[in-house]
């Protein structure tokens, strides 16, 4: 799904949110367990104030273990409910279950002080497009109940899924935008492929890419590809791989050659080879890897 993110989009996408969210006691915020700051909605604090907030650190499959922890305790210790999943799985949702079931509890005690009987919980999935948002609501409430490829702005009746007797979820998720004012954050996400960003282009990002894992995860590419053995003078040396990224742009030619990905003369094709490589991250071939730690960690 691709969305064209305008002004306008952004403010009425806002506006919708602004609207579900006063029908509702508890945000489930879909977060990509790779990159949890920059795949969250800058504005969803403001949104989402004085509700339960409860991160769901999606795709933890191609995430690193250690460091989703890290993260899972960060959002503990800001407030929120946080749990991991791998959304395509079914069974993989019933961590969720169960913290969705102890908010559930609590407020209907709350209610029930307050002589409020009977009220379910409502709640709302939220998220930038294509973090799993669908897929987890499809896996937790057990059938292919959600609808994809909403786009925002379209208006329609308010629908909930019962779940059990206390609990209503928002058949439709909040889709919000991401974070592309800040480069940081647009390179990790055109890196996982969440955003389709026209001025990085497959090469650059792969170059990226590769002094990124020479740096965190040495050992990597060569596993995957048999070269690059001892390449780290991106890590030794970083002032002058700042300037250019030659030794990066050498290791792809060396990955278009492992991978008889060649030009006419006989070349690397670096713009096949950046391809290729992208698509082995976005899609666990090159292990489990995180692109962020939460801040103060030491994972
Ligand atoms: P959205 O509603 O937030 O936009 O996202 P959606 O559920 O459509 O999921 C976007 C893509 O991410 C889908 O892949 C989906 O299968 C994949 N996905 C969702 N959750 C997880 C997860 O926990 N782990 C992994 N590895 N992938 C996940 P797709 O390639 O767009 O479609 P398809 O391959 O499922 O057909």
């Amino acid at each position: 799904m691709e969305i064209q993110w305008y002004p306008g989009h952004m403010a009425k996408a806002k506006r919708m949110m602004q609207e579900d969210v006063r029908l509702v006691d508890l945000v489930i915020e879909i977060l990509d367990a790779r990159l949890p700051l920059s795949s969250r909605n800058p504005d969803i604090d403001e949104l989402g104030k004085n509700k339960q907030r409860l991160i769901i650190l999606n795709k933890a499959d191609l995430a690193d273990e250690a460091v989703t922890a890290g993260w899972k305790k960060w959002f503990e210790a800001n407030g929120c409910f946080a749990v991991t999943a791998d959304a395509r799985v079914r069974g993989n949702v019933r961590n969720s279950y169960q913290v969705i079931e102890k908010i559930c509890r609590e407020k209907t005690e709350r209610d029930r002080k307050r002589g409020i009987l009977n009220r379910p919980v409502r709640a709302m999935v939220a998220g930038i497009p294509n973090v799993g948002k669908s897929t987890w609501i499809n896996s937790y409430v057990g059938r292919a109940s959600a609808k994809t490829g909403n786009k925002p702005g379209v208006t329609k009746g308010k629908q909930w899924i019962r779940l059990g007797n206390n609990l209503e979820l928002l058949d439709t998720p909040g889709i919000l935008w991401p974070k592309f004012q800040d480069p940081e954050a647009g390179l990790k996400l055109a890196l996982v492929g969440t955003i389709n960003d026209d001025i990085l282009e497959e090469q650059t990002l792969a170059v990226q890419l590769l002094r990124f894992l020479n740096r965190n995860y040495p050992g990597r590419v060569e596993e995957r590809y048999g070269v690059g053995a001892g390449k780290t003078s991106a890590a030794a040396n970083p002032e002058e791989n700042d300037e250019h990224y030659r030794g990066e742009y050498q290791l792809l030619n060396e990955v278009a050659v492992s991978r008889g990905a060649l030009k006419k003369g006989g070349e690397g094709d670096l713009s096949r080879a950046a391809s290729l490589l992208l698509d082995d991250f976005r899609s666990g071939r090159l292990g489990r890897i995180s692109l962020e730690k939460a801040p103060g960690s030491s994972e």
